[in-house]
């Protein structure tokens, strides 16, 4: 079934220009622009695209969840009860932190295409928008699909607010998310110091940076995970 989307995507890659994307030094986003401005249509069909031609691929493993699940056990002070996966595609993000958190954790994900609902605990939704009850909520949120942001800024802040007293944001960083990497489909690249950096500028008010830890490994190289504590 994913012939067919991996032959769309492939075309909308090929229609790239160096004009649809702003480059710095260590930073690049895709614009999305169509007659003029930002077309959330164009975002969102080219992300639910991609979503169907690799709907048979897993990004991260269990293993590395489970080191992420450790850590967070480890450092949070009391047990974690609400938990939420960024960009999930398969539901496995949220089932292997569930597992290894272990009492009665409650964590779902949520994932912009319709495929969402073929896959368990997952909601369909976009995850620059909050529901009014998500606001200081949860103890963790956990992301290994922030490159398909349109704006981080506007993410990364929306996802702080999300956390509650002592709350966790958990971000995956690695080679994949360098500038270079960066297309139509994984909208964002910035290199890890950076994006440390923009998290403790843009994120200040809800808290900062605490932990940066070796996350175990994707095809063979490392993936390191960002923990951006909220104020107790
Ligand atoms: C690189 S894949 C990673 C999937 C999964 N986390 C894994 O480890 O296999 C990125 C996923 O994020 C989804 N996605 C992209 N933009 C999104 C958005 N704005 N809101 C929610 N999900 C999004 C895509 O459809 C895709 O399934």
């Amino acid at each position: 079934m994913s012939t067919g989307w991996h032959k769309k995507l492939r075309s909308i890659q090929r229609t790239a220009q160096a004009d649809d994307f702003i480059e710095e030094d260590d930073y690049k986003l895709a614009t999305y622009i169509s007659n003029g401005e930002f077309s959330y249509e164009k975002y969102k069909e080219i992300q639910t695209i991609g979503n169907k031609a690799k709907i048979e691929n897993q990004w991260v493993g269990e293993k590395h969840i489970k080191i992420l699940a450790k850590h967070l056990c480890d450092r949070h002070p009391g047990p974690i009860k609400y938990g939420v996966c960024h960009g999930t595609r398969r539901g496995k993000e949220q089932e292997w932190f569930g597992k290894h958190i272990g009492g009665d954790a409650d964590v779902f994900g949520t994932e912009i295409s319709d495929t969402a609902t073929d896959f368990p605990r997952t909601v369909q939704w976009d995850f620059h928008d909050i529901k009014p009850e998500w606001l200081g909520h949860f103890d963790f949120i956990y992301s290994n699909s922030w490159d398909h942001t349109y704006d981080p800024k506007l993410l990364f802040t929306t996802w702080a607010s999300c956390l509650n007293k002592n709350g966790w944001l958990l971000i995956d960083h690695g080679w994949n998310y360098e500038p270079g990497r960066v297309d139509l489909l994984d909208a964002f690249g910035i290199s890890e110091d950076s994006l440390i950096s923009l998290l403790n500028r843009e994120c200040s008010e809800f808290g900062k940076v605490e932990d940066v830890i070796d996350g175990g490994h994707h095809k063979r190289l490392p993936i390191r995970t960002i923990f951006f504590k909220a104020r107790s």
